[in-house]
Parts: structure tokens; C-alpha cells; sequence
């Protein structure tokens, strides 16, 4: 079994996963870059310095994962890091302003298939991903799952009047609320193993989930991932925080 640490990052082929993976990779560790398609993690580890190796993962897809879980078991043994970082804000390519696309995920008006397209990958996908890898994050000296989750999702940010960033969302923001109730679930029945479970929050970030209008950069909004996926024995499990602190669930 080597010895340098091994993280998968899911949906690493752009945005801040491909950051995430990038800061890992400088780190001196192997890093898989989950990619639904191959071919665009392929061109992603073309772009990052230090050993990356692109990897099929569509966190949908039952098969997918099975085959990457058991790629893993074979290739390295055990898996110490995992960030569940793929998300999507709404299906498909719709070429509408990001006002538009948070117009049309109000409650009242959502499209169910929409908001269970949504949940299918940000929420369920997690848990399967997270499942499937567990086995081979308990063989690992210090297991670390960070599930990248957002403030947006935070229901005490949510219900204060005092808050100018509040989104009426039927899909996208009540994800990030459930992967948040997932971190504090797995921390839970894992708190007497040696994995510790982390949300954390980029940040707006420019990306194509937001049509690039987020504020930070990607290498800001990777920052938190990085830090929860490396932090030692003494470190939280069944937190949630961005760069600035701890949030409010
Ligand atoms: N950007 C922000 O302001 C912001 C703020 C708070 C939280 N976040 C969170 O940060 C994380 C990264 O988002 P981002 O802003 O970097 O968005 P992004 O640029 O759109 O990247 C999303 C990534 O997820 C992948 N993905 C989507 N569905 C997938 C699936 N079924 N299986 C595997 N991969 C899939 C995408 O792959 P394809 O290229 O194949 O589509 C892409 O690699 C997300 O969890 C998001 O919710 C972002």
C-alpha cells in the first residue's frame, strides 16, 4: 500500500472541485479527479502539477461509482480523503441569466422534475458516493469526508429578515440544507472511528453555477475544502464553516 495520501474529489474537472484538487495535488498527494466524463478529467489533469489521475464518476449512477470504488480498492488499498464536491444548480445547459435561473427554483413555481434532478445529485448522490467509499475511508489512518456545502443552505441564514442574501428555492438551497443534515448524520455514527465528517462553504464564487458572477475566485472558495480535508486528530467532526469561521446551521 503506498504511503502518500490518496483524495478523491468529485466533480474535480472545473470550478472549485478542479481548485480543490489542484491545492491537494501541491500538497504532495494522489488525487483523483472525479469526472462524470472522462474525457473532461482527462483535459483537467493535464492542467494540474503533481500526481492527479482523472477518474469516471458520475455520483448518479450506480455503476459509475461501484467501478470507482472498486478501482480505488484495487489501485491504492484505502482512501483517506474524500470531497464530495459535485453539485448542480439546475439540469442541462439553459441559457438563461443567473436572475432568470433563480426566478424559475422559487417554491411556487419550481419544476419538481427539476428540484428532484437537483436533490438526486447534490443530496443522494453524496449519499451513495459516500457509502460506497466508506469501506475504503475506514482503512485509512485518518479518514476525512468534506461534503462541500454552502451558506445558502443554512437555515438560520435563511429565516432572518436581517439577511439581504436570502433565496426563495425549492431545489438547490434546501440541498445544501440536506447535505448538511447528511455531514452532521455521518459525523454522528462515525464519531467513534477514526473519519471525521465536515461541511464547508466556498463562498460566491465565480463559476458556471452561477453564470461567473460570484465574487470570489476559485482558489478563495477552495480554501475551507483544502483546510477541513487535511486538518488532524484534533480537528472538528460535524462541522460546518467557511474561511471566516463557523456558520450557523
Ligand atoms: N460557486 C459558488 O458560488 C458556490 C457557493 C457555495 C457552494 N458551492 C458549491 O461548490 C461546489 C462546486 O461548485 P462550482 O461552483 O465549482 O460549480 P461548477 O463549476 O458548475 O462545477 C460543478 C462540478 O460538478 C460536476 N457534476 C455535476 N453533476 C455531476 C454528477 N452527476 N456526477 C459527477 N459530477 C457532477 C460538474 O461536472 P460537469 O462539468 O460534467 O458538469 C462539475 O465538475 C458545489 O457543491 C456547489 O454547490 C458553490
Amino acid at each position: 500500500m503506498q504511503n502518500q495520501l490518496v483524495a478523491l474529489v468529485t466533480g474535480a474537472n472545473k470550478g472549485i472541485g478542479l481548485q480543490i484538487a489542484k491545492d491537494l495535488a501541491a500538497r504532495g498527494l494522489t488525487v483523483l479527479v472525479g469526472s462524470r466524463d472522462l474525457e473532461r478529467g482527462e483535459v483537467a489533469v493535464k492542467t494540474i502539477a503533481g500526481d492527479a489521475r482523472a477518474i469516471q464518476l458520475d455520483v448518479t449512477n450506480p455503476v459509475s461509482i461501484a467501478a470507482a470504488a472498486e478501482r480505488i480498492r484495487r489501485e491504492h488499498g484505502r482512501l483517506d480523503i474524500l470531497v464530495n464536491n459535485a453539485a448542480i444548480a439546475q439540469t442541462g445547459t439553459w441559457d438563461a441569466s443567473f436572475e432568470e435561473k433563480i426566478k424559475a427554483g422559487r417554491p411556487s413555481v419550481a419544476s419538481l422534475a427539476e428540484v428532484r434532478a437537483v436533490f438526486e445529485t447534490n443530496v443522494f448522490g453524496v449519499i451513495a458516493v459516500t457509502q460506497a467509499l466508506l469501506p475504503l475511508l475506514r482503512e485509512a489512518p485518518a479518514g476525512r469526508i468534506v461534503n462541500v456545502s454552502s451558506s445558502v443552505g443554512s437555515l438560520t441564514l435563511q429565516s432572518d429578515p436581517q439577511n439581504p442574501h436570502r433565496i426563495p428555492s425549492a431545489g438547490y438551497v434546501p440541498s445544501k440544507t440536506a447535505l448538511n443534515a447528511l455531514t452532521v448524520a455521518f459525523a454522528n455514527e462515525l464519531e467513534n472511528t477514526r473519519i471525521k465528517v465536515n461541511s464547508a462553504c466556498p463562498g460566491f464564487t465565480a463559476t458556471d453555477l452561477n453564470n461567473f458572477n460570484g465574487t470570489r475566485s476559485v482558489q478563495q472558495g477552495a480554501r475551507e475544502a483544502v483546510r477541513l480535508a487535511l486538518i488532524d486528530a484534533s480537528g472538528p467532526s460535524g462541522s460546518f464553516s467557511n474561511e471566516e469561521g463557523p456558520l450557523p446551521w
